[in-house]
C-alpha cells in the first residue's frame, strides 16, 4: 500500500424530502446565484422545492447550462455572478451543472485580466473559488462529493477538465426521488459512467491495497446487480437510491486510497469523442473502455483475471482466457445496459478519429496508461480495436 492523505470534506445528505434542509445548509445571509440547466428541474419539482426552501434568502438564477457545459456559457454565469456579488453558489442538476459550477466558482474570482481557461489549459492551480452547494438530479458522474471539473470550450473545440481542493461542495443533497424524472437514456448513461469510474481505478491495483480493491468489487458487483432490476423497475425507489449512492462513491477519492496507479485512459480518449463528435459521455466511455483493456490486456493481465474471478465469477483454464472473458462481459453489461460499444454503430470513421485524438493529445503533450507511455503508436491501435 503506498503512502496517501484522504481528505473529502463534502456533506452528504441523502435521501427522500431532503430538500428543505437547504435553508439550514446555506449560510444564513448569503447571497445566493441558483444554477441550473435547461430546465428539467422545473419540471419535476425541485426548482419548487429549492425556491421554498431558500424562501428567507437573497437568490437570484442562471440557467441554460448545456450538457457538456461550456466555457462561453460558465464565464456569462461568473460575470452575472460577480455584478451580482453572490457569495454562495448553489448547482441543481447533473455532472454538467455540477461541472460548470466549480468552473463559475473559480472564474467569478479570477483576475479580470487573466482568462481563468489556463487553469486547465496550462494546469494553473486554482487560487480561490466560491464556496458551492448541490442538489444532484442525475446521479452518475460523482461531481457531487469531488472536486473535479470537465469544461468544453466552444471556439477551440476542447474538452479539458481541471480539479481543485477549493471546488469541493461544502454540501450535497441526494434524493432518490429527484431521479424518477431522468430519461431512460440518461438513467442508462449514468450506471455506465459509475462502473467505468471504478474500473479506471481499480484496473491497476491488484495485490496493492486489498481492502480498497475488495470496495471496487463491491461497487462493481452491486452495479451489475442493481442496474438490470432499475431499467425493468425504473419506479423502485430502493434501486434508485442504491445507484444513486455507488455512483457518488464511484469517484469520491476513496477508491484510489493505498493503490500504486490509476488508469484514466478511457476518460480521456472518450472526452475527445465527446468533443468531436457529440456523443455522451457515457457512451464514449461504453465504445473506448473494452479497446483499451484489449489493447492493455497483458498489462493489466493480474487485475483482469482478479476481476473474471471476484466479479464475473469465471473459471477459464488459463489467464488469458480468463481476462479476455472479463473485458467481453464488460462489453456484455455495457450493451445490456443499453449502449452501443463500437466506432461504427455511431458511424465514426476509426482512423480520423484516433488522428483527431492523436493530434490534439500530442499538442497537449499528453501521454495514457497507468505508466503514461501510451502515445500515438497505440492510440492508434486503440481505435482500430474500437472500431
Ligand atoms: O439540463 P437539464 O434540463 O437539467 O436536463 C439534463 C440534461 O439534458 C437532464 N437531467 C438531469 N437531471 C434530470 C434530467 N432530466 C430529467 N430529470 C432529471 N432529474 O439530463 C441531461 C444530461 O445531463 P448532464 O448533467 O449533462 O449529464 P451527466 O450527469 O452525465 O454529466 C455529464 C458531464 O459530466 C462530466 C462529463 O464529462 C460531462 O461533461 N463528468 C464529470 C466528472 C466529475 N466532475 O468528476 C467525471 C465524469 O467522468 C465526467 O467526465
Ligand atoms: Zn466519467
Amino acid at each position: 500500500m503506498i503512502n496517501f492523505t484522504y481528505h473529502n470534506p463534502v456533506k452528504i445528505v441523502f435521501g427522500k424530502g431532503t430538500i428543505p434542509e437547504l435553508k439550514d445548509l446555506v449560510p444564513s445571509g448569503h447571497k445566493v446565484m441558483l444554477l441550473y440547466g435547461g430546465g428539467s428541474i422545473k419540471q419535476n419539482g425541485v426548482y419548487d422545492q429549492i425556491r421554498n426552501a431558500l424562501s428567507e434568502f437573497d437568490v437570484t438564477e442562471f440557467s441554460g447550462i448545456e450538457p457538456n457545459p461550456r466555457y462561453e456559457t460558465c464565464m456569462r454565469a461568473a460575470a452575472q455572478a460577480k455584478e451580482q456579488k453572490a457569495q454562495f453558489l448553489l448547482a441543481a442538476g447533473g455532472g454538467s451543472v455540477m461541472d460548470a459550477a466549480k468552473f463559475i466558482a473559480v472564474a467569478a474570482l479570477y483576475d479580470e485580466a487573466v482568462d481563468p481557461w489556463e487553469i486547465m489549459e496550462h494546469r494553473k492551480p486554482v487560487a480561490a473559488a466560491l464556496p458551492i452547494g448541490m442538489v444532484v438530479t442525475l446521479p452518475g458522474t460523482g461531481s457531487e462529493m469531488n472536486s473535479f471539473s470537465v469544461i468544453s470550450r466552444e471556439s477551440s473545440g476542447e474538452k479539458l477538465a481541471f480539479g481543485s481542493p477549493h471546488c469541493y461542495p461544502k454540501f450535497s443533497i441526494l434524493d432518490p426521488e429527484t431521479t424518477f424524472s431522468i430519461p431512460m437514456r440518461q438513467v442508462e448513461n449514468g450506471i455506465v459512467d459509475t462502473f467505468a469510474h471504478v474500473m479506471e481505478q481499480y484496473m491497476c491495483a491488484a495485490g496493492s491495497a486489498p481492502l480498497t480493491e475488495r470496495q471496487a468489487e463491491a461497487l462493481l458487483l452491486t452495479v451489475i446487480e442493481q442496474a438490470p432490476k432499475l431499467l425493468a423497475n425504473p419506479k423502485d425507489y430502493e434501486l434508485r437510491a442504491n445507484l444513486m449512492w455507488c455512483a457518488t462513491i464511484a469517484l469520491n477519492g476513496s477508491l484510489g486510497c493505498g493503490v500504486e496507479t490509476e488508469d484514466w485512459s478511457s476518460h480521456m480518449l472518450g472526452h475527445e469523442l465527446t468533443a468531436r463528435y457529440g456523443l455522451d459521455h457515457a457512451r464514449s466511455l461504453a465504445v473506448m473502455m473494452p479497446a483499451v483493456h484489449r489493447h492493455q490486456l497483458k498489462r493489466k493481465l493480474p487485475r483482469l483475471v482478479q476481476c473474471a474471478a471476484r466479479v464475473w465469477n469465471i473459471s477459464a483454464i488459463n489467464d488469458l482466457v480468463r481476462a479476455d472473458k472479463a473485458v467481453d462481459r464488460m462489453e456484455e453489461f455495457f450493451r445490456q445496459t443499453g449502449m452501443s460499444t463500437r466506432l461504427y454503430e455511431y458511424k465514426i470513421d476509426a482512423n480520423e478519429a484516433a488522428d483527431i485524438t492523436v493530434e490534439r493529445l500530442s499538442k497537449r503533450g499528453v501521454m495514457l496508461g497507468e505508466n503514461g507511455d501510451l502515445g500515438p503508436k497505440e492510440i492508434r491501435e486503440i481505435f482500430m480495436l474500437a472500431k
